[in-house]
């Protein structure tokens, strides 16, 4: 009878231990929250894995880390993303891109209109909201939150495809100068893609978060996003594990396109002078801004690069036939060095300081009590615009965290938090702020 207890003793001794060594054995919990990034362009997916203590962007079915934020509808399909933007070409009037800049707004009709004529396709008033008419077999319209809730599904799916696990949990950021109606808004497109947002988080805080500021001793934090259309600074204020937007200003016409579009001019001006003649089929003008843009982002990595497109110019000498067959083709190619690209964009390169000046104004703050400066957004990548900015400053920007992806980064460790994955870790909670600022430049 001893001897069977003390057998069964040591059985469930070695089971305990079993458990026990296994339990520190075992692969890490897999991430049940979410991270989410709905950019106005593009959108991405992010988890914490507690294990590595790493963030994972996700990628689509081509490994792609930023889907473009459109939604295409045809008589038979929802098509989210790059399938989205495949179709545009085809359906550009079905094809939704930028609700974000629409979703939980009320808008004056007269504005909405002027907003309407922006696009490929309508617009319409639904007492002061946004809608998006749809035209397949039957019309129909559609809410930015539901174009928003299809790119949702669509990163859902994405993770869920990833992890191999049901995912119902999300924690998503927006732009700090949204109000609550377009929190309210945005969280209700998460709710349709079937997932519940346990926080709602400013962009400017999660990127800041990137970089782990919430876990050093840090107080002033300056953000600068610079996008393709868009510039957005805020001055961040950190009091315990909290950030305070203490400031926020922006210009809401200046961003990458505007960089590109010297550089077109300029190449226009070159084959001008060349040929006697600008490009004017639709197909040479697109070939053209595409290589120009190639251009722009070789150039952020190298001192010199090459514009190469094939023309079809109707000549000085030749009398203008549109209608006639296209002239047989020329080949231009011009040099561009970096040097030129930064003299042609100088006068924009130094708006950035503009709102710079304006947040450090109005937060009361000298430029030396900035602790830490985040960059965010493409054209952060410009070397020209991160020396300017630490040339201000007298200091170098946290650059290391892609600045594409640096909102999803900072989104998924907020997700990581959420989760539970780090329960002795400080979150970063963030205290709405009454005296909040935002003025636009243009
Ligand atoms: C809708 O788009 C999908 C994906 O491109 C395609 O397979 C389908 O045939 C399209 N339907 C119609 C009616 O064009
Ligand atoms: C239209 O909006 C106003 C205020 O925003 C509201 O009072 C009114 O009930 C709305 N009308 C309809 C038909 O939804
Ligand atoms: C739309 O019309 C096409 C033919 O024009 C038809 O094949 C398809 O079934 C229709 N789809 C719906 C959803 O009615
Ligand atoms: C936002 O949602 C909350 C909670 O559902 C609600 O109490 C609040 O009135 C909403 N605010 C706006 C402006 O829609
Ligand atoms: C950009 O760089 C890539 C790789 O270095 C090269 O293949 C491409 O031709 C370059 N494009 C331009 C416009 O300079
Ligand atoms: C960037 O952020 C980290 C905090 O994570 C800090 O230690 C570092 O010095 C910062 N600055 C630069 C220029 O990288």
């Amino acid at each position: 009878m001893a001897g069977e207890m003390s057998m069964l003793g040591s059985v469930i001794l070695a089971l305990f231990l079993a458990g026990y060594l296994g339990q520190q054995y075992l692969p890490p919990p897999k991430p049940r929250v979410i991270g989410l990034d709905l950019g106005t362009t593009f959108c991405s997916v992010g988890v914490f894995h507690p294990g590595s203590g790493e963030v994972e962007v996700i990628g689509d079915e081509e490994g792609r880390k930023s889907i473009p934020s459109a939604v295409s509808f045809n008589a038979t399909a929802v098509l989210a993303g790059h399938e989205a933007v495949d179709l545009a070409d085809t359906n550009p009037q079905n094809t939704i891109y930028d609700a974000k800049r629409f979703i939980g707004k009320i808008f004056e009709p007269e504005v909405l209109e002027q907003e309407s004529a922006r696009y490929p396709f309508k617009v319409s008033n639904n007492n002061g909201s946004a809608e998006f008419v749809i035209t397949t077999n039957y019309t129909f319209s559609v809410s930015p939150e539901f174009i928003g809730s299809r790119l949702l599904l669509k990163m859902k799916k994405m993770a869920e495809g990833q992890l191999g696990v049901p995912i119902q949990k999300a924690v998503i950021s927006v732009p700090a100068e949204f109000d609550e109606r377009q929190r309210n808004y945005t969280v209700r497109a998460a709710n349709l893609a079937g997932l519940e947002i346990l926080r709602v988080i400013n962009e400017p805080t999660a990127a800041a978060m990137a970089y782990g500021l919430h876990k050093v001793d840090v107080f002033n934090v300056l953000v600068v996003d610079l996008g393709g259309g868009t510039l957005d600074v805020s001055l961040l204020n950190k009091q315990g594990g909290m950030f305070l937007t203490r400031a926020m200003a922006g210009n809401n016409k200046l961003g990458g396109q505007d960089f590109s579009q010297r550089l077109l001019q300029y190449t226009t001006e070159r084959i001008r002078q060349e040929f006697g003649a600008a490009p004017d089929l639709k197909e040479d003008i697109h070939r053209l801004r595409q290589a120009v843009e190639a251009a722009k982002l070789n150039l952020t990595l190298h001192p010199t690069a090459t514009i190469q497109v094939p023309l079809h110019l109707h000549m000085r000498d030749s009398p203008k036939a549109p209608e006639g067959p296209a002239p047989s083709p020329v080949l231009f190619q011009v040099l561009i060095t970096r040097k030129l690209f930064e003299e042609l964009n100088e006068d924009l390169f130094q708006k950035i300081l503009t709102p710079v000046k304006t947040v450090l104004t109005e937060g009361h703050l000298e430029k030396e009590d900035v602790d830490e400066i985040v960059l965010v957004g493409g054209s952060t990548r410009i070397p020209r615009i991160r020396r300017l900015i630490s040339e201000y400053f007298g200091k170098d920007a946290n650059t290391s965290v892609d600045p594409d992806l640096a909102v999803v980064t900072g989104v998924a460790i907020q997700a990581g938090i959420m989760g539970g994955s780090w329960p002795l870790q400080v979150s970063a909670i963030e205290i709405p702020n009454r005296h909040l600022l935002k003025t636009n430049f243009s």
